[in-house]
């Protein structure tokens, strides 16, 4: 089986990749390289383009979709909510309309548990009412309502809504919650926990990784929305347990707890993810501390602030560069709030 996976030379996708490739799919990855394309892995066909300028020639032999390109965080959203918009929700009606006008069955894609907003009380199921208000989340809601408008019997849709995605990656991020955790640790010997009201589901993207592919096994009779994490955890018990992981991989670091305000605060049920795709977490958040320290040691990474490991410094520098080969969202350019 061909696999095209949009954005596979990201955070998600240099774990994801390799794991389709080990299980024998071929793979095309599709990403105009914001972050850079080194860490596509060589067994993959690469091709560096743009999701808005889709090429049909692109999908050629290909069985399955794993749409990961767009923006990927909040901050990245806020800075330019046109380009946000643009990406995420358009990118994802491009891509999708490409693949069922070129017979690919299977399309899945990569949505967000923080469409659920703000919700703290009890857990989220895909039944439960998703009205954000910030703009990476109703860009992503967006751009699923847009397959679900597709959705026949030759189109078949899965929608993962991920919890935040956490742990080592080659290409890795800091600007992920336990992520940073890890890295003020190893930089300032400090655990931060933002807010220690708000709820947040989490999962170690590798055991996001197998999510995608028990989406591309599952039976083609099997669409919709699917909420996929590990665990949920109120933050200052994220805190602790990264920080006691941290003691018994030698990193001694203190929990310290501030007052910032956060729009996003939810808890969601996984039950469906579980029941109909067979998704079993393998990993413990000991586990993904234990590796990130580990790897980051390995990789003789000191430069914490180095912007290449936050999406918004990536995504700026990009933007500088006059990287968006279409006039109409330069024309836009960030947003003055993003400035
Ligand atoms: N990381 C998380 O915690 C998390 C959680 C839920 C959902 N997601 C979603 O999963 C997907 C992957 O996340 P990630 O953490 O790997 O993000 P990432 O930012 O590391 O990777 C996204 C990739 O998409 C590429 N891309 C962006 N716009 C493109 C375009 N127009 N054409 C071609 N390529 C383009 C970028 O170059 C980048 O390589 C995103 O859609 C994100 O919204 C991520």
């Amino acid at each position: 089986m061909r696999v095209l996976v949009t954005g596979g030379a990201g955070y998600v996708g240099s774990v994801l990749v390799p794991l389709l490739l080990d299980h024998g799919y071929q793979v095309r990855v599709v990403d105009w390289g914001m972050f850079g394309l080194e860490h596509v892995d060589a067994r993959a066909e690469l091709i560096e383009g743009d999701i808005i300028d889709f090429r049909p020639e692109w999908l050629e032999g290909v069985d399955a979709v794993i749409h990961l390109a767009g923006l990927s965080n909040d901050p990245m959203a806020a800075f330019s909510p046109p380009l946000n918009y643009v990406l995420n929700a358009a990118g994802t009606a491009i891509v999708a309309q490409a693949a069922r006008e070129a017979g690919v069955r299977r399309f899945v894609f990569s949505s967000t548990c923080s469409v659920y907003g703000f919700s703290p009380q009890g857990e989220a199921d895909e039944t439960t009412d998703a009205r954000p208000t910030f703009p990476y989340a109703v860009s992503k809601l967006m751009g699923e309502r847009s397959l679900l408008c597709l959705e026949d019997e030759a189109f078949r849709p899965i929608v993962l809504r991920f919890g935040t995605i956490v742990g080592w990656s080659p290409r890795l991020r800091f600007d992920l919650v336990v992520n940073t955790m890890v890295k003020t640790a190893l930089s300032q010997g400090r655990v931060v926990v933002f807010n220690p009201d708000i709820w947040r589901p989490l999962l170690d993207v590798r055991d996001a990784a197998r999510a995608y592919m028990l989406a591309l096994e599952a039976p083609l009779d099997v669409t919709g929305v699917f909420n996929v994490a590990a665990e949920n955890y109120r933050l200052p018990r994220l805190a602790e347990e990264v920080a006691s992981a941290l003691a018994e991989a030698g990193v001694p670091a203190r929990v310290e707890v501030e007052r910032r305000p956060d729009v996003r605060s939810y808890r969601v049920s996984s039950a469906r993810a579980r029941e109909v795709l067979g998704f079993r977490p393998q990993r413990a958040m000991r586990d993904t501390v234990l590796e990130l320290v580990a790897r980051i040691r390995d990789a003789g990474i000191e430069d914490f602030d180095d912007p290449r490991y936050y999406n918004v410094e990536g995504m700026k520098r990009f933007l500088a560069e006059g990287r968006t080969p279409w006039a109409v969202v330069r024309a836009l350019g960030p947003s003055e709030g993003g400035r």
